[in-house]
């Protein structure tokens, strides 16, 4: 059985994750979503947080069955390990993405010579938009139902009247 698990900060959840969770799905036998701690930026939704509308999104779409979410703060390569997943997935958009994919999973391999990533292409459709692009429209009141799933949207409405934007 091939077992893949595709790690991500999800703040938030987006639809170009949602695509590539879909196609590993048809990949791969089992699925384990895995939401980290990505100590280098600045996080929106706490990890719990995230963890929930991950899982929430997920069963919105319908495509909560066969598929295991996990939250997780620590290395990715001692995850990999203690889960025995044959491969970690993660999406790719365009080349600005390549060169931080390509860091990540030489660091990777180094920390682990057993660990393998396999890359998917982002859908046309959602190679623009990111997590932060999202954030960033949503917070001057924006249209974000085309990028995420409607209870991202709502959580997104409540975090954001209770986190006010930095002032200059
Ligand atoms: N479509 C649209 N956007 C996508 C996407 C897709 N298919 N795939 C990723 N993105 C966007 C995300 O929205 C996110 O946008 P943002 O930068 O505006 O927030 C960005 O691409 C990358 O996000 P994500 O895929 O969630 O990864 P990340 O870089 O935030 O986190 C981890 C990557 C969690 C896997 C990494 O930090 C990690 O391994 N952490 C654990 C600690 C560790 O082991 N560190 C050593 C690693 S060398």
């Amino acid at each position: 059985m091939t077992k893949a698990l595709y790690p991500g900060s999800f703040d938030p959840i987006t639809y170009g994750h949602i695509d590539i969770i879909k196609r590993a799905k048809k990949i791969f036998d089992a699925l384990i979503v895995a939401v980290m701690r990505n100590p280098t930026k600045p996080m929106l939704f706490s990890l719990e947080e995230r963890y929930q509308l991950v899982k929430e999104a997920l069963r919105e779409v319908g495509l909560d069955d066969k598929i295991t979410v996990i939250a997780h703060d620590g290395l990715l390569v001692d995850l990999a390990r203690q889960l025995g997943v044959q491969a970690v997935v993660r999406g790719l958009r365009a080349s600005t993405d390549f060169e931080y994919e390509f860091q990540l999973a030489l660091t990777n391999r180094d920390l682990d010579p057993a660990f393998e990533s396999v890359y998917l292409m982002t859908s046309r459709d959602f190679s623009f938009i990111s997590s932060s692009i999202v954030r960033q429209v949503k917070s001057y009141s924006g249209d974000v139902s085309r990028f995420v799933p409607k209870c991202v949207e709502r959580a997104l409405t409540e975090k954001l009247r209770t986190t006010p934007r930095q002032s200059e």
